[in-house]
């Protein structure tokens, strides 16, 4: 390869690194750690007035992404929204709702909390992961943890900030051992995720993981294939664009600068589709 390449390909590492908040260069190609700086910002919900609720939204079905359908039985009924409640009312209101769901306390291990979602009511992008972690189940909040911590930088390096965004997971409660929450555990928390999603009517969907993107698309196909490309979540009505990419945790894991290129490919389409800029950094 001539030096000019190998010039070029190094600042767009550089830039990619730079963009996703990487403050740090590897001591080696494949370093599988990364030590990412950004603190959890506070939470600001709005109070202003918001457009009507969506209506409840048919029955889901498997989309067009999926050859192979990840469930066979027919998803949980959404819960029915007052189409007369504002943005913060009805979000408060499934909140209750899922405080008061015993099959989903039932699952609650002792000193863990129940993670509902958070950030703007009017977000134009919706983040959703798999489930709460350590961190989150005892605090009650998405992604403040390491994985967090990755997730806000990657907000930042799309120009904003995590209060403009919403966040939230399939899976409202920390699996016992941290371990993938099952189907049955996904359908626990599936009329809240969609309760969250119909109120907020993001403008686009960034799932956060395998199990999350296969959860939200209906489809036994690996992340690895169905990131980089657009889908539809169309178990809300219309439907919304979603993009998969990979879950932070996974990219702390594997640290590679393939990966963090990958997700950052992902996130500037999700800004283009948007018909925002991805910003330019020095
Ligand atoms: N991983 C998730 O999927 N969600 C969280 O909230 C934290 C870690």
């Amino acid at each position: 390869m001539d030096s000019a390449r190998v010039q070029r390909l190094l600042r767009q590492h550089l830039h990619t690194d730079a963009l996703l908040g990487v403050d740090a260069v590897p001591t080696h190609a494949d370093a599988t750690t990364a030590t990412p700086a950004a603190e959890a910002a506070p939470v600001v919900t709005q109070t202003a007035p918001a457009p009507p609720l969506r209506p409840a939204p048919p029955p889901r079905s498997a989309t067009a992404t999926s050859a192979a359908p990840a469930r066979l039985t027919p998803a949980p009924p959404p819960i029915q929204l007052d189409t007369n409640d504002d943005k913060p009312t009805a979000l408060r209101k499934l909140r209750e709702a899922l405080a008061q769901d015993q099959r989903v306390l039932d699952k609650l291990m002792p000193g863990t909390q129940l993670v509902f979602g958070e950030g703007d009511p009017d977000a134009e992008i919706m983040f959703i992961g798999e489930g709460a972690g350590e961190d989150e189940a005892r605090t009650g909040r998405p992604f403040v943890g390491r994985a967090g911590q990755l997730l806000d930088n990657m907000i930042k390096a799309m120009g904003l900030q995590r209060e403009q965004v919403y966040i939230t997971n399939c899976v409202h409660f920390r699996p016992p051992g941290n371990r993938t929450p099952t189907p049955d555990e996904i359908d626990l928390g599936w009329p809240y995720m969609i309760g969250q999603v119909q109120v907020v009517q993001p403008k686009a969907i960034v799932a956060l993981g395998g199990t999350s993107a296969k959860a939200l698309l209906n489809t036994s196909t690996g992340i690895t294939r169905l990131r980089g490309r657009w889908h539809e979540f169309d178990a809300v009505s219309p439907p919304i664009a979603l993009m998969p990419t990979f879950h932070p945790a996974f990219l702390l894991r594997s640290y590679t600068r393939e990966n963090r290129a990958k997700v950052w490919a992902d996130l500037c389409a999700v800004l283009e589709r948007l018909g925002k800029q991805p910003p330019k950094r020095d």
